[in-house]
């Protein structure tokens, strides 16, 4: 049996107990009202996170690229949703495969002639493909309205395709601070994709699914009558970065709670300071503030290298010595979780589990 204090650094921690909470936290808040809940798996990458989700009430899982959601295939997640349109006739031929093995899989669109290739090479295939319109929020998408209609006209023209619905994700919505911002701008977002169904559906053309929100704005679009589905993907594991968008009294964002940490060693001591073997090969580097030690307030972390950390501890509240184990709350989980092969699922100090990252790196 492994034990936490066995786990060679730097390595990638799951602590059981809160991902399950958080987990059970989001499942009863949407299904209570109604939501299905298809998380999104570029936060996790794992197919052992899919499952646990999936086995929670999720009806499946969204990929960002098609690699990802090959992955989840070949370990067996149903209902994927893959959130970037796929471009270019070597992908759309690997779209169109799976869609064969995996033919309740959702492909993103959001321009005609990507529309019209991917008809024709489903057509090839004998196969029928589910597309949903990815609209615009600031990204990726077609303007909702009445560009977006004339997408799903020409979708609806064409024999081997089928519009399930609208890819509704508003990115900046999601970490808009203060608390009521957040909810007026997803409010105002998720009220033009709606207003677009009806005006695809008054043309007779069936669009049932209206999906998209985020950790930061699931509360918000649970509440509205025409969402059909939610995305969120980080509330399993949490981040710094999503503390700090703040709650309704204005504070850190508690809904969930820190599952993932990042574990290192000090391998040197240099006066004042602790180096640790955790650099930017171990953490995010993508947010403007660095990983923040677990059970050392008032020690900071700051970078030293590819490989390499540096704490000062002139405030440490305890003595630290080459060889201790330090954890760490990464600023953001997405990019962390892929630097890593495998998570260490952790009950108590107990491993439980050794996750393998399937998708890690499957970003074509
Ligand atoms: C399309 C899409 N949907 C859902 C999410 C999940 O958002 P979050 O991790 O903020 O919950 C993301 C995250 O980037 C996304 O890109």
């Amino acid at each position: 049996m492994q034990f936490r204090g066995d786990i060679p650094t730097p390595a990638l921690l799951l602590d059981l107990d809160a991902f399950e909470s958080n987990i059970t936290a989001m499942a009863a808040h949407l299904l209570v009202r109604g939501k299905a809940f298809r998380p999104h798996g570029k936060t996790h990458k794992c197919p052992e996170v899919a499952r646990a989700l999936i086995n929670a009430g999720a009806i499946g899982c969204c990929a960002a690229r098609l690699a990802e959601a090959e992955v989840f295939a070949d370990h067996g997640i149903p209902g994927l949703l893959i959130t970037t349109a796929v471009i270019g006739r070597d992908k759309i031929a690997r779209a169109v495969a799976l869609a064969k093995r995996a033919p309740d899989t959702i492909y993103c669109v959001d321009d005609p002639d990507n529309v019209r290739e991917l008809n024709a090479a489903a057509a090839r295939a004998g196969v029928n493909v589910r597309v949903a319109i990815d609209l615009y929020f600031g990204r990726t998408g077609v303007l909702p309205g009445p560009p977006a209609l004339a997408l799903a006209r020409n979708i609806a023209s064409l024999a081997h395709l089928t519009l399930v619905g609208l890819q509704s994700y508003d990115g900046d919505a999601a970490h808009t601070t203060p608390f009521e911002a957040r909810w007026a701008r997803t409010d105002g977002s998720m009220a033009k994709a709606i207003e677009t169904r009806a005006l695809i559906e008054r043309d007779g053309i069936p669009c049932p699914m209206v999906t998209g929100g985020s950790t930061g704005t699931y509360r918000f679009d649970a509440e509205n009558p025409g969402m059909t589905e939610l995305q969120p993907g980080s509330f399993v594991f949490m981040d710094l970065d999503y503390g700090r968008i703040g709650g309704p009294d204005g504070r850190e964002y508690r809904d969930f709670k820190n599952a993932l940490t990042v574990v290192t060693t000090v391998v040197s001591r240099p006066h004042g300071f602790a180096i640790v073997d955790g650099g930017y090969k171990a953490f995010s580097t993508d947010r403007p503030f660095t990983p923040k030690p677990v059970d050392l307030p008032g020690v900071t972390y700051g970078w030293a290298g590819d490989e390499h950390g540096r704490l000062n501890l002139t405030d440490s509240p305890r003595e630290v010595k080459v060889g201790h184990r330090i954890e760490f709350i990464p600023p953001h989980c997405d990019p962390t979780v892929n630097l890593y092969d495998h998570l260490y699922a952790l009950r108590g100090d107990r491993v439980e589990g050794v996750w393998p990252i399937a998708a890690r790196g499957k970003s074509q």
